[in-house]
């Protein structure tokens, strides 16, 4: 038990060689070695520069270390992680539900959208032309005279070739952008050689279904997207 005591108090050099040297010592001489070089070690660990001199400065951080319990520790982790992410979250919605406010369509422009028409109050064998979308619309309440004249056409002489039918949803009533396909000017109601409306910018004449039969514009007159909810209402758009 001397031996022992002695080499557990000798220095860790001289523990290791001793370890060495015992390779033929007795079982317990070598682990008695073995323990002491494992408690050297150990302390070296715990407080190196109490074995040599130090080569950095370990700062200590104990007088920020919490001395609360390590779960109470973690529910404050957890509240300021969710109390963030659901602060995060409500952001982004807010932001992304005002970008898409902001580029949807105002109530203005989507009163102008679409526009609604009393037929009754347009007589037969007139013209009216309102506003939609910033364009001329015109409809004209054609009388069986005209809708014989539109359907007596051959359709494969025309330049735009359509048939009355393909431009109009019912034959009474003819809805039509009013611009000339040329160059944009809004041609003349029941005026020009057909009868229809003719432009007196470069003398372009249409028919009554609005078809071009004379002069420089390449196209018969648009027909704009409408509907007839009743009997006695049109809607444009
Ligand atoms: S703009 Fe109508 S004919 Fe030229």
């Amino acid at each position: 038990m001397a031996a022992l005591r002695s080499i557990t108090s000798l220095p860790a050099t001289a523990s290791r060689s001793l370890l060495r040297a015992s390779s033929s010592a007795t079982p317990l001489l070598r682990s008695a070695a073995a323990a002491a070089c494992t408690q050297i070690d150990q302390r070296r660990f715990d407080s190196a520069p109490a074995y040599g001199k130090p080569t950095t400065r370990i700062p200590d951080w104990g007088y920020y270390k919490s001395d609360k319990s390590e779960d109470s520790n973690k529910v404050i982790g957890y509240f300021m992680v969710g109390t963030m992410g659901a602060l995060s979250a409500a952001a982004a919605k807010a932001t992304v539900q005002d970008f898409l406010v902001n580029m949807s369509a105002s109530a203005d422009v989507l009163a102008m959208a679409k526009v609604e028409v009393a037929l009754n109050s347009i007589p037969e064998g007139k013209n009216v032309i309102i506003k939609w979308r910033g364009k001329p619309i015109f409809i004209r309440h054609r009388t069986s005279d005209e809708i014989a004249e539109a359907n007596n056409v051959k359709v494969s002489s025309l330049r735009d070739p359509q048939t009355d039918e393909e431009r109009a949803k019912k034959p009474e009533w003819l809805v039509m952008i009013g611009v000339c396909t040329h160059l944009g000017c809004v041609p003349i109601g029941e005026a020009g050689d057909y009868g229809g409306w003719f432009c007196p910018c470069h003398g372009s004449h249409y028919d009554i279904s609005g078809r071009i039969r004379k002069g420089p514009a390449p196209l018969n007159l648009e027909i704009p997207a409408y509907d007839f909810p009743n009997e006695e209402t049109l809607v444009i758009g």
